[in-house]
């Protein structure tokens, strides 16, 4: 219990471990009321310690240590020190052997971290500190060693224990009890320890590596779940064969092992040989999952297999590293979605995510450079910054080195630090090394936090033909940094005529146009550049920061001609797409606070009425085109926003489009719901999208055909996603009777699937309809409703905050008294889901007065609560600016 602040840990004093461990033998009795894990490590002093005769220091915490014996000797009392968090052992030799016997309580660890229990089964998550929580260790990533695990536990209830590595031995014991040991000859972090022990069903499958290997890939699951293994089991053999195409890089061991719990706190974790996945992130039949999590299971499934290489044998030195492998590995897992379906879509996804989320992290009291600087509690930084922000700074390498220079510089990377704990620092130096780039000044972007501004401006001389681009870049203050440097920005830039032609770039007057490009990476270093286009006598229209090729703010003047001519002429797909969302923002946000019956732009609605016409185009891309900007995207972008008027106007909007769109919404219907077997393949992914968007915005206007097509679609799907599509279109309908009737009969059907039913919970809960507060609080009490586990409480509370946003934001400030409410509560049982939860209320100074101060009291309540924890310690006050 917390009455005194946890304490900050800062790279600047980083020090070398003072002793190293070899190898590490574990044996863990497994029990009904409780563990009992034998640790024996081969320790010795690090030669490279500055400090010759410091103390063995080990991590611990919430343990009951039973023995500590030093070369097989019992220690007395009086030779170590055992305080809260630390076992202290100050007189010991050069080299020795430690063993540490701890008892532990997994049945009633509620924190999810170490090991614990999840519907029966026991499981562990060790990253980033959780190893502690089993044994003490010196619990830091760049003490790496071999690991050799023993399982003891009853046959009956455990059939099946693994950890990571390869089974070496196994056995019956005495009173119906049994044993495998496993062995991992690759020296890892303890973070990257797993273990499971349980009754489960495998779904196995062989992957033959590019050398000839064969291994053996193994899906671990409930038996209810054993016939939703086949799409995660096929997304692993691509990840394997991608990473080989196209990092060089095979799969190390002779077996590969994923196993799907219920309870996780996060997506899924990339234990050595033996990932260990929230179910959501891997289960999936065509009856239960959406096309959405399908593709999210591939993603995951691949960043979790990548992070063999980016993560396990090149690991992080310390935990300020911590974007080396997750940045680098999302960059990765994104650059193998985009090559298994459509590139486009997957930027525009990646895009949406970091502008609507990353950069409202950027912009708030928890901004944080991708390589912090310091921190009080590591699990608040697995952030969208060091994830997201980290993979857009490793593409922008990509975009300057190229693919060739690239490829070079992740071969170097590999090979010089296999095996070893690295800093971000030593990944760049590997690409300037193999590129001979300098890449000095865009290692500001690890150290600097902040969405860098482009202000972007133009002018044209039509008598000698040019054209002058200015570019100015502006670093908004950032909590404890003011001042920046200007940053290394590739922008990629085309330049389109009068007739929507792609203009030859030529930044000299004498150049020939012939062999000029037509799109151009120019290279941002100073505060301000100014770019010279020759021979050109008209204005051209300027396609900007294509491919969204940095993470930055883009503002320019843009007329709404300029916007509906990109929209529909820009080569660039992303930027098509991008010039739509911005014509949108720019037409809700001049409703804002208009006077009802305002004008609404009939370009934007002719724009729509082409995108839904045109089926030659892209559909998938037209898919993305018709979605509107969200609200938590309006919002982001403006200051002080009040939030009932930004949903009035987008609702309007949304009305509006659909009372002049409405045959055409009819007939995209229709067009795309020609029968034909379900399939996976971008195409009819988009099919698919472009129907359910058509019906959920006839229903928007309570049109009577559109209830009747979501009615018979809801009743007859042979999918989730038009299943989900009808549903979500009924439940954001005023056909308050066709909803409950369709919620209903969805949970009778459903209520065994607790995925499904997380899904059930989520289209109520974003529901401006069906998810107002009594609502809200009446699924907290419904049965399937779980306050130990983080899928429900995240697919209510977390879905209400941060997708409800009318909802949670009522000017009477229930909502926040709400979301305060849930966190100090969770608090209690799982420090690292409140943390997570209460992110909402920590953007308060960003709201009008009004709502700002009200949020703010809510925080004020979470801070003065007794006992909180070091994570919610670390986000509160800092929110608060205490
Ligand atoms: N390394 C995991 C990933 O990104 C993240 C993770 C899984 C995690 N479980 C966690 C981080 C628990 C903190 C706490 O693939
Ligand atoms: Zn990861």
């Amino acid at each position: 219990m917390r009455t005194t602040q946890p304490k900050t840990i800062r790279l600047s004093e980083y020090t070398v471990p003072a002793h190293l461990v070899d190898t590490v033998d574990l044996r863990f009795e497994l029990f009904d009321d409780g563990a009992r894990i034998h640790s024996t490590l081969s320790v010795r002093r690090n030669p490279e310690s500055a400090d010759a005769a410091a103390p063995v220091t080990l991590d611990g915490d919430s343990l009951k240590l039973e023995r500590v014996a030093l070369n097989g000797e019992d220690l007395a009392a009086e030779n170590y020190e055992e305080t809260g968090e630390q076992l202290v052992i100050a007189s010991v030799p050069d080299r020795f052997e430690l063993t540490v016997v701890t008892w532990i309580e997994p049945q009633n660890n509620t924190r999810l971290e170490g090991l614990y229990k999840s519907s029966g089964m026991f499981c562990t998550q060790c990253e980033a500190e959780g190893f502690r929580c089993i044994t003490y260790f010196p619990d830091r990533p760049d003490v790496m060693a071999r690991y050799r695990t023993r399982i003891e536990a009853d046959k009956a209830s455990c059939p099946v224990l693994l950890s990571n590595g390869n089974a070496v031995e196994r056995g019956d014991l005495e009173n119906g009890r049994h044993f495998v040991t496993w062995e991992d000859p690759f020296p890892k972090p303890s973070y990257l320890f797993g273990l499971v022990a349980g009754d489960l069903v495998e779904q196995r499958d062989t992957f033959t590596t590019g050398s000839g290997r064969d291994i053996d890939l193994r899906i671990y699951v409930e038996p209810r779940n054993a016939e939703k293994c086949d799409h995660a089991l096929a997304s692993l053999k691509r990840a394997m064969r991608w990473d080989e195409e196209n990092y060089g890089r095979e799969y190390d061991l002779d077996i590969f092992m994923i196993v799907a719990v219920d309870d996780f706190n996060m997506g899924a974790m990339e234990n050595k040989g033996l990932n260990i996945f929230n179910s959501s992130c891997v289960l999936a039949s065509q009856d239960t999952a959406t096309d959405l999590a399908f593709e999210r299971i591939e993603s995951i499934v691949a960043h979790e297999y990548f992070h063999n290489w980016s993560g396990n044998r090149v690991t992080c030195r310390d935990w300020f590293q911590l974007s080396l492998k997750e940045g680098f590995t999302v960059f990765r897992d994104s650059t193998f979605s985009a090559d298994m379906g459509s590139p486009t879509v997957k930027r525009i996804e990646d895009a949406t995510l970091l502008r609507t989320a990353q950069f409202a992290e950027d912009a708030g009291p928890m901004a944080h450079p991708v390589r912090p600087a310091a921190y009080m509690e590591i699990s608040n930084f697995y952030t969208l910054t060091i994830y997201e922000k980290g993979a857009e700074v490793v593409r922008m390498i990509h975009t300057l080195l190229g693919p060739e220079l690239f490829r070079k510089g992740s071969d170097l990377y590999f090979e010089r630090h296999d095996g070893q704990a690295v800093t971000t620092d030593d990944f760049v130096k590997a690409m300037e090394d193999a590129s001979g780039r300098d890449l000095s000044q865009f290692r500001l972007w690890y150290e600097q936090a902040g969405t860098p501004e482009l202000m972007v401006s133009d002018s044209h001389d039509p008598e000698q033909g040019i054209y002058r681009l200015t570019i100015e870049q502006r670093i908004p203050d950032t909590p404890g940094q003011t001042d920046k440097k200007p940053q290394h920005i590739p922008f990629a830039l085309g330049l389109l005529g009068p007739d929507g032609e792609a203009l030859p770039l030529m930044q000299d007057g004498s150049a020939d146009a012939e062999g000029a490009p037509v799109e151009q990476v120019l290279e941002l270093t100073e505060a301000r550049h100014t770019f010279e286009f020759h021979g050109l006598p008209s204005k051209p229209v300027p396609s900007l920061l294509r491919h969204f090729s940095a993470p930055v703010r883009v503002i320019y003047p843009w007329s709404r001609d300029q916007l509906v001519f990109l929209m529909s002429h820009d080569p660039d797909g992303f930027n098509r797409w991008d010039a739509g969302q911005r014509l949108a923002v720019d037409v809700i946000q001049s409703l804002v606070g208009a006077a009802e019956g305002a004008e609404i732009e009939p370009r934007l609605v002719e724009a729509y009425r082409a995108l839904l016409g045109d089926s030659t185009l892209d559909q998938a891309l037209v898919a993305k085109m018709l979605q509107l900007p969200s609200e938590a995207y309006l919002i982001e972008l403006a200051d002080s926003p009040d939030v009932a008027a930004i949903h009035h106007a987008r609702e309007q909007v949304l009305q509006h489009l659909a009372t002049s769109l409405r045959e055409e919404l009819i007939a995209c219907y229709h067009r795309n719901s020609e029968a034909g077997k379900y399939e996976l393949t971008p195409e009819s992914i988009a099919r698919r999208s472009l129907r359910n968007t058509a019906l959920s915005w006839l229903l928007v206007i309570n049109d009577e055909t559109g209830r009747d097509l979501a009615v018979q679609q809801f009743r007859d799907a042979d999918n989730m996603t038009d299943r989900m599509g009808a549903l979500r279109a009924l439940v954001n309908s005023d056909y308050a009777a066709e909803r409950s009737a369709a919620l209903e009969e969805f949970y009778k059907h459903f209520q065994d699937d607790p995925q499904v039913v997380e899904q059930w919970f989520s289209v109520q809960a974003s529901s401006d309809r069906a998810g107002q507060l009594p609502q809200i609080n009446a699924l907290l009490e419904h049965s399937a409703f779980d306050w130990k586990n983080p899928n429900k409480i995240r697919s209510v509370v977390g879905v209400f905050a941060g997708q409800n946003l009318a909802a949670f934001h009522n000017p009477d400030g229930s909502g926040y008294a709400f979301l305060a409410d849930q966190v100090c509560r969770l608090d209690d049982s799982n420090p690292q889901i409140a943390a997570r939860l209460v992110t909402p209320l920590t953007r308060w100074k960003k709201f009008a007065p009004a709502y700002g101060s009200l949020m703010r009291e809510s925080l004020e309540r979470i801070r003065d609560k007794s006992g909180l924890s070091a994570d919610l310690y670390e986000v509160v006050h800092k929110s608060l600016g205490s």
